[in-house]
Order: C-alpha cells, then sequence, then structure tokens
C-alpha cells in the first residue's frame, strides 16, 4: 500500500509559479494546524504565523524579496503567503530549528492538498545594516525581537517542477563517519 506521508515527502517540489486561482480558508487553516503540530525543544512553541492575502500587502513584500530571491514575483502572485516567525525568548536555543520545523510541516501540508509552495529563506545571522528581515518586520509590524524563519508563498501550481536529490551512499554513513 502507498504511504501517503512518505509519498508526500518525496512528491513535494518547490513550484514559483501559481495560477490566479484562490485557495480556500479551509486549506489553508489545514495548513496552518500542520505547522502548529510541528515538533519543537521542549514543547516551546516559539512559533506565530502570519497569513498575507491582501494584494497590496503581497505587493510591497514581493518588492522587498527581490534582494532575497531571483523568484520574488511568487510572492505577489501566489493566493497566500505564510509568514514564520518565532520569538526567541521561548526557545532561545532553537528557535530556528523550532520555526523549520513549522515551515516544513505546512510546506508538505499544502502539498498533500494539492497546492505548492517555496519556501523562502530570510533569516541573516549576520546582520549587516538594515536587513531584509528588519524590512519585513516593518512592514508586517512583527516585533523586533521576533525572527522571521521563512516566507512561505502557496498557491494552485502553474506548472510541475523537478528536482534531485545526492545519492544515499554519498550522505549515509553507518556506525562511523570513517577515518580522520
Ligand atoms: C532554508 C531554505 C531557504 C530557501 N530559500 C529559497 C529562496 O530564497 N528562493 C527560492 O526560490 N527557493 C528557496 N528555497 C527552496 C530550495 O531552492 C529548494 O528546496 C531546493 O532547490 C530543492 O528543490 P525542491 O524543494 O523542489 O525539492 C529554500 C529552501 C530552504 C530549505
Amino acid at each position: 500500500m502507498e504511504n501517503p506521508v512518505l509519498n508526500a515527502i518525496r512528491e513535494r517540489r518547490s513550484t514559483v509559479r501559481f495560477k490566479s486561482a484562490p485557495v480556500d480558508e479551509e486549506k489553508i487553516q489545514k495548513i496552518l494546524e500542520a505547522g502548529r503540530w510541528a515538533p519543537s525543544y521542549l514543547n516551546s512553541q516559539p512559533w506565530e504565523f502570519l497569513i498575507l492575502t491582501d494584494p497590496e500587502v503581497k505587493r510591497q513584500l514581493c518588492q522587498i524579496g527581490v534582494k532575497i530571491t531571483l523568484f520574488s514575483e511568487g510572492i505577489e502572485t501566489a493566493s497566500a503567503v505564510i509568514v514564520i516567525v518565532v520569538d526567541p525568548r521561548k526557545d532561545p536555543s532553537h528557535y530556528i530549528e523550532d520555526g523549520s520545523a513549522a515551515t516544513q510541516n505546512m510546506a508538505l501540508a499544502a502539498h498533500s492538498l494539492g497546492l505548492a509552495t517555496y519556501w523562502i529563506g530570510i533569516l541573516d545571522l549576520q546582520k549587516r545594516g538594515k536587513t531584509t528581515e528588519e524590512a519585513v518586520k516593518e512592514l508586517l509590524g512583527i516585533p523586533k525581537v521576533f525572527r522571521v524563519i521563512a516566507l512561505l508563498p502557496i498557491g494552485v501550481p502553474a506548472y510541475e517542477e523537478h528536482s534531485d536529490r545526492k545519492k544515499m551512499s554519498d550522505i549515509v554513513h553507518r556506525d562511523k563517519y570513517g577515518e580522520v
């Protein structure tokens, strides 16, 4: 029997162009629910999610996105964009991993519902001048102390994307990495 979880993991693809079809609110809620059920260090759940559907807000976010991704137009054309933010005070040790787990849960959930996403990484660990992350926080009124883990545009995919992975034998080590 097919395993739906393994299939979703294997078949999800980052997709940067979307049809203009709207996405049901019910599906958005299911995607957010998948984020809510992600694992986190000591179950700290440091995340909060912003859901953007206002065309003007998406347009402005797209203008900021130009600086960090070649595919910024997907931010504007997606039916919705989920912004994954975390409060590092709730989990100073592992807030990046927590937010990343929530992001991936949502990407997989979207795929399982026939939707596509692509993860736009925005977290800037080497803060130089005004970062894209700060510009996003300003635009969306996100508290300064928060970190923005990712932007996740969501929509009906306009095409089929392909991807590849390294060979298993290149990445898996059994019992010991090797001689040092
Ligand atoms: C932390 C992170 C940051 C990413 N940032 C971007 C990005 O800025 N722009 C983009 O188009 N894709 C981005 N991606 C998506 C990757 O390019 C994509 O996952 C990778 O090429 C593999 O393709 P697949 O997701 O279709 O398997 C990001 C993915 C991760 C995990």
